[in-house]
């Protein structure tokens, strides 16, 4: 269909008919009986001669269901207009893989690529035409339960996976039947709510906006993404979904982003909970007119949009733009042609969850996971006779993580599995021992894990939050291991040294406690089906652990919101003396400011020994290019992989600069005792920062160049913009 045919269509509509594509609700109101959806469309307030003209659903279980009420669909409608189906497709579909947040810990786009196709792949034989993916909310408090979905604390990173997941969900051509759209969320900074409260309001600086928030969205967008959600949180007192200047000044003016938006979920209803519209009427009029084409699953559009036409509150041109936008939408991933676009129930069995599928997933867990501490302990040594699994954790099938809408946990390889599968001679004990809820106190099971421990060869004690602790409305106050957990491990560890910490949860915890008195911790995350086995392979050495962090662990919540790009205020305490308390600087009496691990941190069981970084110039134009390179050296007799950081430091601006700033990484493997040189390009836009004008320049000056780790930086050489 060319977009003259889409104009003809257009044409064609009858109001109640182009309304009808900017709403999207539950499959459960096309599937339902009469006498079920009564209760629903009442409470939406949706009449039900509405629903044969609704363009949009989300929320469907598979092919079948999908096919059946595309097929109902069409049959009613006049103009034979498919249906738009979407789903939160957020770290896998049937097979699930890491949460976005360990998977960002990677560093490995191509992975990341890689692990989104497949979920393609899977979600689109059961007909998904659209995930609610990528999340790029910058997220720098480890309270809010949502940083599970995101790249972690730094712009850069965000910015470079979500759109690696745009590449991989989306393929080469929106109308590939093996891949999907992928719409960009929550537009814009739902993760900066203040005190890390889920829904709560954001309120920053437009620089800092503009610096550090902005520019992962914009990278998805660049990436292809042909929809874009807008947040539940207001922006400076006004809510996303009605923000007039971050939707038609900077979404669609200055990026010029002429794809479709959509509201979060009833988001546009909730106008008036803000207490920013007097009523559903005033809230339909600001959401269309700020440029969100699609409510999800209110009705505010539906009861308000003509009315609101005919009066001449809202023009004609702008519903016809909206419903343009949608159909267009419609028509890239060729859903004129063919409704059920890859839905198909044999094609559903033969992707879904296979031996190659959980390959990958492993994969991508392995690659993922983070070595946070090892005196020496890991890995190993696989003659062990006897092994105990203790916690929670130790055989529980929660390992999938929150937004794993289709991922079945009966399908999950528990800590034990895995164990028994790698060490199929050994015996093997499981203890549960205790609750990993944050109100049970019970330590009853602690006589049985103790006595377990101090007859086994090793220990690995399995412990962590569970999955519906993250995601959405999974907020905490407080980051202490749910529990008895931490007492837990006192006494473990104490029957037996040979302990290491297995660590699930879709957040950073506060480790502090459990750090003094742990010889291993190894933060599994929740990396899905394969959990099990890929525990097995990291803590036996047949992997060597390769993951970093995305996002710091604090020493304390109350050191939260907290990243590794901080600046250096007036009164800073050095970092080597961070922890000791001074008068009149700026830090905590009973605190250290840094974190107990920071951004970019993860142990190997190799020793990378960072020898030499060499600029090729040591002074540049806007127009030159400066290559730095970095030598590195495996000290060990055992192969592993190293994530080489590029951070950037401008000491002398005119606003104030971080600490540090990643603008460059790679992952490479080193043989052992393999020497390697990784160059990186810096150009002069990488040097930009956003100005007090909130325009991103940059300044002739030095500037600082590092190789290392957030806090941890170990070579640094200095060259000049001029
Ligand atoms: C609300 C969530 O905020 C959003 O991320 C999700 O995509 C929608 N619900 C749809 O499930």
């Amino acid at each position: 269909m060319s977009r003259t045919d889409l104009y003809a269509l257009l044409s064609q509509m009858t109001f109640e008919e182009k309304i009808g594509q900017l709403m999207q609700y539950n499959t459960n109101l096309f599937i339902d009986t009469d006498a079920e959806i009564t209760g629903p469309l009442t409470e939406l307030g949706l009449p039900k001669t509405m629903l044969p003209f609704v363009g949009s659903v989300l929320n469907f279980e598979n092919a079948a269901e999908m096919r059946a009420i595309q097929k109902a669909h069409l049959e009613q409608d006049r103009l034979k207009i498919p249906m738009l189906f979407m789903m939160d497709v957020i770290h896998g579909y049937r097979t699930i893989y890491p949460i976005p947040l360990a998977l960002s810990g990677s560093f490995d786009p191509d992975l990341v690529e890689a692990c989104s196709a497949m979920a393609a792949r899977e979600a689109a034989a059961s007909g998904v035409h659209v995930t609610f993916t990528p999340m790029v909310d910058l997220s720098r408090d480890a309270r809010w339960g949502r940083v599970m979905e995101g790249g972690g604390e730094d712009t850069f990173l965000n910015a470079v996976m979500g759109a690696a997941q745009v590449r991989g969900f989306q393929g080469d051509s929106l109308r590939d039947p093996a891949h999907i759209a992928a719409c960009v969320k929550h537009f814009a900074a739902y993760g900066a709510a203040e005190a890390g409260r889920d829904y709560y309001a954001v309120d920053i600086s437009e620089r800092l906006l503009r610096e550090r928030y902005l520019p992962a969205y914009k990278a998805c967008l660049e990436a292809g993404a042909p929809m874009v959600m807008a947040s539940f949180n207001t922006l400076g007192g006004v809510p996303a979904v009605a923000n007039d200047w971050l939707m038609n000044d900077v979404l669609r003016g200055e990026w010029g982003f002429d794809g479709v938006v959509i509201s979060d979920y009833n988001a546009v209803e909730e106008l008036c909970v803000h207490g920013v519209a007097a009523d559903k009427k005033e809230a339909a009029r600001k959401a269309l007119s700020c440029g969100c084409d699609i409510e999800m699953c209110s009705a505010a559009y539906a009861a308000h949009l003509q009315a609101l036409v005919e009066e001449g509150s809202l023009t004609m041109t702008q519903i016809d733009d909206a419903v343009l936008r949608v159909l267009t939408l419609k028509e890239r991933l060729g859903l004129f042609e063919d409704p059920y676009r890859g839905a198909c129930e044999q094609q559903e069995a033969a992707v879904c969850l296979t031996p190659a599928h959980r390959a990958l997933a492993r994969k991508a867990a392995e690659e993922s996971a983070v070595l946070l501490k090892n005196n020496g302990l890991l890995p190993f040594a696989d003659n062990v006779r006897s092994v105990a699994l203790i916690g929670p954790f130790a055989d529980s099938r929660d390992l999938l993580g929150a937004w794993s809408l289709r991922g079945d946990t009966s399908k999950c390889v528990t800590v034990k599995e895995g164990i028994k599968a790698r060490l199929p001679h050994a015996a093997v004990r499981v203890v549960h021992a205790c609750s990993n809820e944050w109100d049970h106190e019970d330590k009853s099971g602690f006589d049985e894990a103790i006595a377990a421990a101090k007859c086994a060869d090793i220990v690995l004690l399995c412990l962590g939050e569970p999955s519906d602790y993250s995601g959405e409305g999974s907020s905490r106050a407080s980051l202490d291991l749910p529990g008895v957990q931490l007492e837990l491990a006192r006494e473990v560890i104490a029957a037996n040294p040979n302990t290491a910490v297995v660590l699930f949860g879709g957040r950073p915890l506060a480790l502090t406690a459990l750090d003094a008195v742990s010889p291993a911790i190894l933060e599994m995350w929740f990396m899905g089906h394969e959990s099990g086995h890929a525990v097995a392979s990291l803590v036996f050495g047949d992997v060597n652990p390769s993951g970093k962090l995305a996002m710091s662990f604090p020493r304390s919540v109350g050191q939260c919101p907290l990243s590794y790009d901080r600046l250096m205020t007036g009164r800073p305490i050095p970092l080597e003396a961070d922890g000791t308390y001074a008068k009149f600087r700026s830090n905590y009496i009973d605190c250290g400011n840094l974190p107990l691990y920071s951004f970019g941190h993860g142990l190997s069981y190799s020793r990378f020994v960072y020898e030499a970084l060499t600029l090729d110039r040591c002074t540049m134009t806007a127009s030159d290019t400066l290559t730095v390179s970095v030598t590195i050296y495996n000290d060990s007799d055992r192969e592993g992989k190293e994530v080489v950081q590029l951070y950037l430091r401008d000491p002398v601006a005119s606003v104030a600069r971080p600490v540090q700033q990643l603008i460059a990484f790679e992952k490479i493997t080193l043989a052992p005792h393999e020497r390697k040189t990784v160059s990186f390009i810096v150009t002069e836009p990488m040097l930009r920062f956003v100005n007090t004008q909130n325009r991103f320049v940059s300044e002739a000056g030095d500037f600082e160049l590092s190789a290392g780790y957030a806090d941890h930086l170990l070579l640094t050489k200095t060259f000049t913009l001029i």
